[in-house]
């Protein structure tokens, strides 16, 4: 049977509400338009075009795809995030909504038309730091991360996104290998899982995600015990930083900040109102009188 647009969308979304998946309606459309080439505009005003066999089969090997809970943004291979799409791969972690919270407080702290450098310690798919350096074009950035194939990605969204001009990156463990190097601003969303929750996640996150970008080891914050002393020595005086934590970590945040010698350290809640990104200042230079 040749299905149209409409009936391809219907049983898409049949197929994974019987698989148990959350959020049928939203993935069985992105799949369709992926498989069938087509816009969300198409489903509406075109619904009863019909998908040719090989659509038909792409879509099926999609959705079969779905049902063993591949995220979405693997089986299309992109994610949007902020105003930009990047590309993504099992390699990176996939960008999420909760981030554009750090991106929202970047760009009001350093307005159009600065001209300023930017760190994003554990650059991934390059998320934070292009969706800044995209609307900001007189920043410059590095973008650091431990793992080769990551920067490859990053890499290839800031030529994707014509930002390869404003963009450098650098394979490193966190701020170690940047010498004398200082920055306006310094972002970073860190490992920041307690390793013995990972298992209990869910597949979607735990078997597809790469284990580097999710695991904060016991407590999950291993990673800002290092970056609050290393993103104080790299700031410039008077510099700002924000760094993404969980739901649960900010009194435990915020204390390794202040110890490190930050001032001004509060804490933002994203649009689900949890606690999820520290942002403080480095004291500027005191003048000697
Ligand atoms: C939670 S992901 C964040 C990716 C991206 N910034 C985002 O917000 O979507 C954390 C990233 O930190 C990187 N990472 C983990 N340990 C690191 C280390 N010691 N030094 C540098 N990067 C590290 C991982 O490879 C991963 O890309």
């Amino acid at each position: 049977m040749t299905l149209n647009l409409l009936q391809a969308w219907q049983s898409a979304k049949a197929r994974l509400e019987a698989a148990g998946l959350a959020g049928p309606v939203i993935d069985a459309r992105l799949l369709v338009e992926a498989a069938a080439g087509a816009t969300r505009a198409d489903i509406v005003t075109d619904p009863y075009r019909a998908l040719t066999p090989e659509q038909e089969e792409t879509l099926s090997d999609y959705v079969a795809r779905r049902e063993r809970r591949e995220p979405v943004s693997h089986i299309l291979g992109r994610k949007g995030f902020w105003k930009i799409m990047l590309s993504v791969t099992p390699d990176v972690l996939t960008p999420r909504p909760d981030t554009e919270t750090l991106v929202d407080y970047a760009l009001k702290e350093f307005p159009e038309g600065m001209a300023f450098n930017l760190l994003d310690l554990g650059v991934g798919s390059g998320a934070i730091m292009l969706a800044i350096l995209a609307e900001r074009r007189q920043a410059k950035g590095l973008g650091v991360d431990v793992s080769e194939e990551a920067l490859a990605v990053a890499r290839e969204n800031a030529a994707n996104l014509g930002l390869a001009g404003q963009a450098a990156f650098l394979r490193g463990d966190w701020t170690q290998g940047l010498a004398e190097a200082s920055f306006d601003l310094v972002v970073s969303n860190p490992p920041y899982i307690a390793s013995e929750v990972i298992a209990g996640l869910e597949p979607e996150v735990r078997d597809y995600e790469p284990r580097l970008a999710l695991d904060g080891g016991p407590d999950g914050l291993a990673a800002y015990r290092r970056l609050a002393p290393e993103i104080l020595r790299v700031l410039k005086p008077g510099g700002a930083f924000a760094v993404e934590i969980g739901y649960d970590q900010k009194a435990a945040v915020e204390a390794l900040f202040r110890e490190a010698g930050a001032s001004g350290v509060r804490t933002l809640k994203d649009l689900a109102t949890h606690d999820r990104v520290v942002v403080g200042a480095k004291n500027p230079l005191e003048r000697r009188t």
